[in-house]
């Protein structure tokens, strides 16, 4: 028998229990579809502050919310295979391309909500309302303080000139942070620029792409490469470590907020959407709203250390500190749609 939990009291035992990383979701009874007092959230974000949302949601509107957590791509590719029987209202996911991917795949249902339009600006939201900007990433260049002045600095265009030869660190092309990168290039200066770029900054690597964004500045910081560009937040992380040799590593490097005189710095968002077969979507459109009020933009900004979509919210000190930049107002959907060119450009031109 199911053994009666926090969660499962709303079933009454009805439902099928499905599980992915560890976290129960249980399958939405007629009781739950009929009075819409539930949500299942699918997320692939991993942050207690997230788990703190959904609690206030909870006891705020009487809706409960159910959530599972897992990669993006696996929970994408679970709604589609689950089809009209699957369970999840909401997808949350981190960047504009994978938002675009569940868009393609037609997982995703248009939402038109005053609330919403308001609160995000039309840069960080899909046209149509397939998905919407929740928090967002600034991708930026971190530079080795003894071995680069910020004046030197410029633009990510800037990273494929010479001057920058067997300095340049990078995460691998692969990623859809980079593919995002490349994507949003690809919107303002065309794929022959794009790809010569791709070419310039291979010619620069220092050591062929490894490991994540926080190894890249780990690479910076110990002198193996001279600059890097990654997403904010884990250099302020690295920054909020409790850890002393973290905290070193983030002294021993520098932020730097490319393009300011050219279009802008890369934002990326985190963000959400309605799934098309969603049976409860009331209460998940109000899920989406609440994503954007005063709570929820604290929590998850804060949580990761992002920047919050709606203006006026307080930020993460630390991130407050990296001071005010000018962001390229490429909307997300332009450079998530570019993502499978950038990734093929980026192949051609020898990025790994
Ligand atoms: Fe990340």
């Amino acid at each position: 028998m199911m053994k009666t939990t926090r969660r499962s009291l709303v079933l009454s035992g009805a439902a099928a229990i499905l599980s992915i990383a560890g976290e129960q979701l249980f399958r939405p009874g007629v009781l739950n579809a009929q009075t819409d007092k539930v949500v299942n959230v699918y997320s692939a974000r991993h942050y207690d502050n997230d788990r703190k949302l959904y609690q206030s949601f909870q006891s705020e509107t009487g809706i409960r919310v159910n959530w599972v957590e897992a990669d993006a791509d696996k929970l994408i590719e679970r709604i589609r295979s689950e089809g009209g029987n699957s369970p999840a209202d909401i997808l949350l996911t981190v960047d504009g391309g994978r938002l675009w991917r569940a868009q393609e795949a037609g997982l995703l249902k248009p939402v038109r909500s005053s609330v919403l339009t308001k609160a995000i600006p039309p840069s960080l939201r899909e046209p149509s309302g397939h998905w919407f900007g929740i928090s967002k990433r600034a991708r930026v260049l971190v530079y080795n303080k003894s071995k680069v002045s910020p004046s030197e600095l410029s633009t990510y265009e800037d990273l494929a000139s010479g001057k920058w030869k067997g300095r340049l660190v990078s995460r691998s092309s692969t990623h859809v942070y980079n593919q995002s990168l490349l994507g949003a290039i690809i919107a303002a200066s065309g794929e022959k620029a794009a790809s010569a770029w791709v070419r310039g900054i291979v010619g620069n690597f220092a050591i062929p792409p490894e490991g994540n964004d926080t190894a890249q500045i780990r690479l910076v910081s110990s002198g193996r490469g001279d600059i890097t560009f990654v997403n904010h937040y884990y250099l302020a992380r690295l920054a909020e470590s409790i850890k002393p040799d973290e905290q070193a590593i983030a002294r021993s490097v520098g932020l730097f907020f490319p393009n300011q005189r050219l279009r802008g710095t890369h934002v990326n968002i985190s963000g959400a959407g309605l799934v098309k077969t969603s049976k409860n979507q009331g209460a998940a459109i109000r899920f989406l709203e609440y994503l954007v009020g005063r709570t929820s933009q604290v929590l998850l900004s804060q949580g990761n250390n992002e920047y919050p979509v709606v203006a006026g919210t307080p930020l993460d000190p630390t991130v407050a500190r990296y001071g005010r930049f000018i962001e390229d107002p490429v909307n997300a959907a332009v450079f998530g749609k570019n993502n499978n060119l950038a990734l093929r450009i980026a192949d051609q031109a020898g990025w790994k």
